[in-house]
Parts: structure tokens; sequence; C-alpha cells
């Protein structure tokens, strides 16, 4: 049995009074949740996440890391950095930072090594837009996308990994994908892992991401093949995000 996961991403989200609230309210909500929970927060604010959950049950991490491991690389924060900081998880390809800027299938796949390297826990997420859907290429496009990461992981990082299909035209839109579209593209990744390595296939946590919401986080994760969320807009209320961690 997979253990479900959810995972915030606030995206640029956040101040220091906001982000207190935020975490106070979902630490006490989280009860006896079965399930994982994270918070992704944009990079100035994981000193402040170490600090509200260090001990608790809520694990936070970064929404994105550099493919280098320290140097000239002004702006950039390195893997090993955002270990220091206690993360566990980092987000890595997300559609954002693909489209907006640029990154590759083969730098995600560098910054997947990266994560790892520092043992991290990374998220890699993957997608098709609207575009490519109506054209018939989901399957190619998130294929081709899982297969960039896969090609650099040996049988013993596969299994470090978290995957997140996350369709662009779902995102901040309030359009999810219906359970059975979702399952049908978690399915086939589920397939490409372990086609991969049969058991760290079985093993790795698929999330969906895409306008997941309390009233439509059940039924997607009662998916064979849907092991948890990750969560944008609803994940700035803590309300919200527990409904979902509850429903996982
Ligand atoms: P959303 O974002 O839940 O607001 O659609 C999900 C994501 O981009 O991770």
């Amino acid at each position: 049995m997979r253990r479900k996961l959810v995972v915030g991403n606030w995206k640029m989200n956040g101040s220091r009074a906001a982000n207190a609230s935020l975490l106070a309210g979902i630490v006490a909500g989280l009860g006896t949740a079965r399930a994982e929970a994270a918070v992704c927060a944009p990079a100035p604010y994981l000193a402040q996440c170490e600090q509200a959950l260090a001990g608790s049950a809520l694990a936070w991490g970064a929404q994105d890391v550099s493919a280098h491991a320290a140097g000239a690389y002004t702006g950039e924060v390195a893997a090993a950095m955002l270990a220091d900081l206690g993360c566990r998880f980092v987000i890595v390809g997300h559609s954002e930072r693909r489209a907006y800027h640029g990154e590759s299938n083969a730098l995600v796949a560098q910054k997947v090594l990266a994560a790892l390297g520092a043992g991290l826990t990374p998220i890699v997420c993957v997608g098709e837009t609207l575009a490519e859907r109506e054209a018939g290429r989901t399957a190619a496009v998130v294929g081709e996308q899982l297969a960039a990461v896969l090609a650099v992981l040996d049988a013993a990082s596969l299994a470090r990994i978290v995957v997140a299909y996350e369709p662009v035209w779902a995102i901040g839109t309030g359009k999810t994908a219906t359970p059975a579209m979702a399952q049908e593209v978690h399915a086939q990744l589920r397939a490409q892992l372990q086609d991969k390595q049969a058991e760290a296939g079985a093993a790795i946590r698929i999330l969906y991401g895409g306008s997941m919401k309390p009233d439509n986080a059940a039924e997607l994760m009662a998916q064979a093949d849907i092991d948890g969320g990750l969560i944008g807009g609803a994940a700035l209320k803590a309300a919200d995000f527990l409904a979902i961690i509850h429903a996982a």
C-alpha cells in the first residue's frame, strides 16, 4: 500500500504573518491524518517553515532547485542549501518553470539528480497543455517528460522520487481532469515506471495536481494510481488544505 502524500505548492504567495497563521492552522488540524503532508514555500520562507514545523508532522520543501551544486550562479539556490534548511521535498519541473523559464526535459533531469544528491525527495512534474491534449499528444508528451528523468536514474535513486501529473490546462483554472481522465494518465506513468524497475515503479507515489479542491479530492485520490495531490490555490487556506489531507 502506498501511503498518500498531499503537498501544498504555495507558488509566489505568502508573507511572514500570513505564513505563520497558515502553518499554525494546518498543524493544529492535522490530528491523526493518515496521509503524509508537506508545504512547498518560496525560498525566503523556508527558514520560517523550519522554525514553525520542526518536530511537527508537517514536512516542508522548496519549489525549485538549481542543477548546480555551488558557485557562480547568481540567484539560484542549491539542493544542499535546501537540505540545510530541513527541506524534505523539492518540486522539480513544474509547468510554470517549464513555460516561463524555459526548463527543458534535460534540465529537469539534472535538477532531479541534484535534489537526490542532497538527500531531498524530488517531486517531478509532468503534464500536457490544452493544445497538446486536443492534438491527441498527451501520452507522448508526458511519456517524454518522464523518460528524460528515468534515463538519468539508477534503480536505487528511482525509488526515491515522487511524480506529479499536472495537466497544464487544469492548473489554477478550476477545470479538473475527471478521475477517469487522470487515472488513465497515471496508469500510463505507472507502467513506464515499472518498465524501468518493477518493484520501485510499483511503490512510487504519483500525485495529481490541477484544481484539486476539498470537493473533488476524495474521488480523485480513490483512483488506483492516484497517490495524493499537489495543491496550489486550495493550499493557501488551512481549512481547505486540511480537508484534502483528511480526504486522502
Ligand atoms: P492549482 O495548482 O491547485 O491551483 O490548480 C496546482 C499546481 O500548480 O501545483
